[in-house]
């Protein structure tokens, strides 16, 4: 499919989404979030994809937010339906059956740090800036923001972030736990490359179902999440790559997945 503000680009069994407005800083409006809505639901069904990396056209934005000049002349209706379908996007990533890596190349502002944080998880380049402006716009994070960092890093440090509008560095980010790794700005995208191509040479059935298990248990308590645990568990025994995973271990061979 072709779109006007996204680049994806797919092989051996990665797809790089790259968010491609650069005259706006890789804003969203309301055509890039259809867009994307459209494209995770693309690279969700493609059994060929394993793994999706998400990154910024340019070396100067992730995602420098929601796009202020469409948001400022917006109802209250507008602005509800708008928050809605950015929400739809961040659930639609974070309900993806193969693992999302956010790799943020530089601003990731508002619905840009919402992006970012409904992915798996972060590498950030050295040069990245994290935070949440709304405030200074006069209204609130509204694409999942004030859940997901406040479930990520506890209420505390999303508090200070979303209260006082400031940016952090990668650095602060990566010590507060919302990103993974600090890389090099240059050694970014091989960095997210590597960790996919590991991710992809595993059980891709059993990276699902954790990401499934990780994902739901934490909206449950400790011992249901261990039941929810204990059946997805036991579903895997019925696949084949669990024969083959555990075959070639005894046969001391690499084993050859298939996703099945
Ligand atoms: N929505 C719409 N347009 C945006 C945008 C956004 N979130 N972020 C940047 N842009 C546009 C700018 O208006 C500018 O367009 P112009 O050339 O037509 O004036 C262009 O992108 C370049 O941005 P500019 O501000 O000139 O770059 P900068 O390097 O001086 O500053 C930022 C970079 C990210 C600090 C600054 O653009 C900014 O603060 N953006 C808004 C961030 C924000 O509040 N996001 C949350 C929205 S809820």
């Amino acid at each position: 499919m072709d779109y006007k503000n996204l680049i994806i680009e797919a092989a051996n069994g990665i797809a790089v989404l790259t968010v491609n407005s650069p005259k706006t800083l890789n804003a969203l409006n309301g055509e890039v979030l259809g867009e994307l809505e459209s494209a995770f639901y693309e690279l969700n069904r493609n059994d060929a994809v394993k793994a999706v990396i998400v990154t910024g056209a340019g070396d100067k934005a992730f995602v420098a937010g929601a796009d202020i000049k469409e948001m400022a002349s917006m109802s209250a209706y507008e602005g509800h339906q708008f928050g809605l379908k950015g929400q739809r996007v961040m659930m639609l990533i974070e309900k993806m059956t193969k693992p999302v890596i956010a790799a943020v190349n530089g601003y990731a502002l508002g619905g840009g740090l919402e992006l970012a944080l409904a992915c798996d998880f972060i590498y950030a380049s050295s040069k990245a800036k994290l935070g949440f402006p709304e405030v200074t716009l006069g209204i609130m994070p509204g694409f999942g923001g004030t859940q997901n960092l406040a479930r990520l890093i506890g209420p505390n440090r999303a508090n200070e972030l979303i209260f006082t509008g400031r940016m952090i560095d990668a650095e602060k980010a990566c010590a507060w736990g919302i990103v993974n790794e600090v890389i090099a700005p240059e050694e970014l995208m091989a960095k997210a490359r590597d960790t996919a191509a590991a991710i992809t040479g595993v059980g891709t059935l059993g990276v699902s179902y954790a990401k499934n298990a990780i994902a739901n248990g934490l909206n449950m308590t400790k011992e249901d999440g261990f039941r929810y645990e204990a059946s997805l568990f036991g579903v895997l025994f019925a696949t084949k790559d669990q024969k083959e995973g555990m075959s070639a271990f005894v046969d001391k061979r690499k084993a050859a997945f298939t996703g099945k």
